[in-house]
């Protein structure tokens, strides 16, 4: 049977082997997806064995995604974009391609959402990796504006100079935001400290849209202070989740899987609904 697998560190609690099994039931593909957890210095290594062993492909999660960017033997433009991949194929001809489909998933998820993203003015949280991902999916909309406002001023400079070719993306400091945005993204990991984005509430208004790349049983920091503040639209990163997963897939198998189902049934495994 065809293998694949998510290699992460930690990985034990990754929703991927449930999701990647249901689509699998759903497109009846003959396949088997499983977890592994090298430690961190051997992750070269272990993807190498994967692979020797007849492994098909596999998906990369924390922190190996910017290690598994400079293993394998070609990257698509996305992956190229974001500095990172997060799925692996390996090609009929022996090649280990490498692809990055968070940004698209995020896309995704938003679309399914109903969230308008061409003509609108983004706010992107964060200028980490999960932000350079997210960049030029989001800019081949069009938007008419992305802000991209992080902790450290300077990696947001630097990640709006590297995408100022792919449309109109600026940098401003959490001081600076002013205006009305029609969505903002939170990218950053402040929720895994139980923190908050220093974001002025005045930012919020009725009509924006909150996504929280983040998720968890209940609603995040972030999307809890921003219902606090007005915000009626809030969304957790769980449809992101499995819409990159849904891309991966397709990567793999040729065939995209339906989403909302999954969703449903990821939602009811975590005690969502
Ligand atoms: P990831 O790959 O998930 O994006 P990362 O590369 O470590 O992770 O980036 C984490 C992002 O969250 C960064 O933009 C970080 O800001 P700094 O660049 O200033 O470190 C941001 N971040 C983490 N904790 C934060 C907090 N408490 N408030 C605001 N931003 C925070």
């Amino acid at each position: 049977m065809d293998r694949y697998l998510v290699f992460g560190h930690p990985v034990r609690h990754s929703k991927s082997p449930f999701i990647h099994t249901l689509f699998a039931r759903q497109t009846q593909q003959e396949l088997e997806y499983g977890l592994a957890e090298p430690a961190v210095d051997e992750f070269a290594q272990a993807l190498r064995t994967f692979f020797d062993q007849g492994g098909k492909g596999c998906n990369v999660t924390v922190p190996f995604k910017e290690q598994a960017f400079t293993l394998v033997d070609r990257l698509s433009p996305r992956a190229k974009r974001a500095g990172a991949v997060n799925t692996i194929k390996l090609t009929d001809d022996g090649v280990l391609l490498g692809d990055n489909t968070d940004g698209a998933g995020l896309v995704a998820d938003l679309k399914s959402h109903g969230v308008m993203l061409a003509d609108s003015r983004i706010l992107l949280l964060g200028a980490g990796g999960a932000a350079r991902g997210a960049l030029a999916p989001l800019l081949a909309e069009p938007p008419s504006e992305l802000v991209i406002a992080n902790r450290t001023h300077a990696k947001a400079q630097q990640l709006a100079a590297e995408f100022c070719d792919l449309g109109h993306v600026t940098a401003q400091t959490y001081e600076q935001l002013a205006g009305s945005f029609d969505l903002v993204i939170n990218s950053t990991s402040a929720s895994l400290q139980g923190e908050l984005p220093p974001l002025a509430p005045a930012l919020i208004h009725t009509d924006i849209a909150i996504y929280d790349m983040m998720y968890g049983a209940s609603d995040t920091a972030f999307i809890r202070w921003a219902k606090q503040h007005g915000a009626r639209q809030t969304m957790d990163g769980l449809g992101m989740l499995v819409e990159q997963a849904a891309e991966a897939f397709t990567v793999w198998r040729g065939i995209r899987p339906g989403t909302k189902q999954v969703l449903r049934e990821l939602k009811r495994n975590l005690g969502v609904i």
